[in-house]
């Protein structure tokens, strides 16, 4: 039997240091990971401000720059509908590792790039490691997570998300006045690293472990993550979840499960489609709309929005696992909802250009505030062990497509509708979007991964009944 290796000393070590420094490691393997929700963010973003000086120095015409722009949402897509498969086969740390290789090496690639065609190239594979790190990310944390914190280490996925679109801004803005667009995209390469060190050395998720079947390595890395003498007792509440699992997709059949996927694929798509990525990919382009005198001030003023995201990050992460999941959504959706109505107005009263600003600062906290780390946080919690990863696979795709949409459609909206229809109409679906979390999100802070589980085996069974 494997010695629990960072406990050393072994059973007669106090409980109380014990559990303290597998407290540590619980949330420094949480933050290495998210190391690539960072590199999520970064990559994602660096182009707005990089695609200035691509379109100059390769002779792009409109079409090839969206081109070029949008070809890493298509590896996403590839990447997300392959890292769930990879993920339940090969595991967790399997993948982030292979993730982090990938995202150093395409990153410089993409850097080094001579034309279109090498260019698109590299940026299509940097999206596949980006489709994979928005899922394997949160699978990872939740499933090593105690439930207490479950959702603020799952949300450290979401603010490192915020820092690499914060980061990528500065670095937009630093590289820009020398024209440097080629260290915009190279410069990921030193979180990649980080993260690739980084998770050679942290453990293998227990519960993908256990559903493997390896026992011992899955005991031992619960008490390496501090659950000390709750450790056999979370694997017992594992291994017996897992006993009642049919293997394969036939488990979303259940009338349960079949509730769950509905949430988590509406959810991430309603987190798309009510707008968020007009605003981080185009927030630039909406205040020169809206009268900013210069592109420079524009980028800063989209400088200023990504630390507003980043820190409303913070205090969602403090309070998710108090107020819970549910609460959050609803206020996040609501003020999301209202922003976005005051945006089309300010636009449609040709409204000073720092209201247009305000607003959008006022829409980036609610968005921040719920629905964006709580999506990322449901889709990790609310699926059996044996498919975790193929479902939340379905749900980051639906991410990536929706979010296809409406970074290609954004702007011919724009020009079709003007700004006051196009935000209105996003105002509209962030009522969708209220209604749908008020009725079928359930609320899951505290809960085991198991408990939560076994609420959607027995959905609808009987009122009240579920644990
Ligand atoms: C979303 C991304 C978005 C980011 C902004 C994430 O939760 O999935 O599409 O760009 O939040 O902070």
């Amino acid at each position: 039997m494997e010695q629990p290796s960072s406990l050393g000393s072994g059973i007669k070590e106090s409980s109380a240091r014990s559990s303290a420094s597998g407290r540590a490691t619980v949330v420094l393997t949480a933050m290495v990971a998210a190391l690539g929700g960072l590199l999520f963010g970064f990559d994602t973003s660096v182009i707005s401000g990089a695609m200035l000086f691509l379109r100059t120095d390769f002779h792009l015409s409109d079409a090839q720059l969206e081109f070029a722009v949008g070809i890493a949402l298509a590896g996403a897509l590839m990447g997300s509908a392959s890292a769930g498969y990879c993920t339940d086969r090969w595991g967790r740390r399997w993948m982030l590792l292979v993730t982090a290789l990938g995202f150093g090496l395409f990153s410089v690639l993409s850097g080094l790039a001579t034309g279109l065609v090498s260019f698109s190239i590299a940026r299509f594979f940097v999206g596949a490691c980006i489709g994979v790190a928005s899922l394997a990310v949160p699978l990872y944390i939740a499933e090593m997570a105690p439930a207490k914190i479950r959702g603020a280490l799952v949300s450290l996925n979401q603010l490192a998300i915020t820092v690499g679109i914060g980061v990528a801004y500065f670095v937009d803005y630093a590289f820009a006045a020398s024209e440097s667009w080629r260290w915009m995209f190279a410069s990921a390469v030193l979180p990649a690293i980080v993260l690739l060190i980084g998770m050679i050395f942290l453990p293998e998720s227990p519960r993908w472990l256990a559903r493997k079947g390896f026992r011992d390595r899955a005991l031992e890395n619960f008490r390496r993550l501090g659950r000390g003498e709750e450790a056999e007792a979370e694997l017992a509440e594992v291994e017996g979840a897992l006993q009642e699992e049919v293997e394969g997709f036939g488990i979303l059949l259940q009338p349960g499960f079949r509730v769950a996927v509905l949430v988590g694929i509406g959810l991430a798509i309603l987190q798309q489609i009510t707008g968020i990525n007009t605003i981080i990919y185009y927030v630039p382009t909406i205040l020169r709309m809206s009268g900013y005198p210069s592109a420079k001030a524009a980028i800063l003023g989209a400088a200023i929005v990504g630390v507003a995201n980043v820190l409303i990050t913070v205090v969602s992460m403090a309070l998710v696992d108090r107020l819970g999941r549910r609460f959050l959504l609803l206020l996040s959706t609501a003020g999301m909802g209202l922003a976005l109505a005051f945006m089309g107005a300010a636009f449609y009263q040709k409204a000073a250009s720092s209201v247009v600003f305000y607003v959008v600062i006022a829409y980036i906290i609610s968005f921040g505030i719920g629905l964006g780390p709580v999506m990322w946080l449901l889709i990790s919690e609310i699926y059996p062990t044996k498919i975790r990863g193929k479902a939340m696979s379905l749900a980051a795709l639906s991410v990536w497509g929706s979010n296809w949409v409406v970074a290609g459609t954004f702007l011919s909206l724009l020009n079709h509708a003007g700004p006051a229809r196009t935000f209105w109409f996003y105002a509209c679906l962030c009522v969708v979007a209220f209604v749908f979390c008020y009725v079928f999100v359930p609320e899951t802070k505290g809960r085991t991964l198991e408990a939560i589980e076994h609420h959607w085996r027995h959905f609808g069974e009987k009122p009240g009944a579920t644990s």
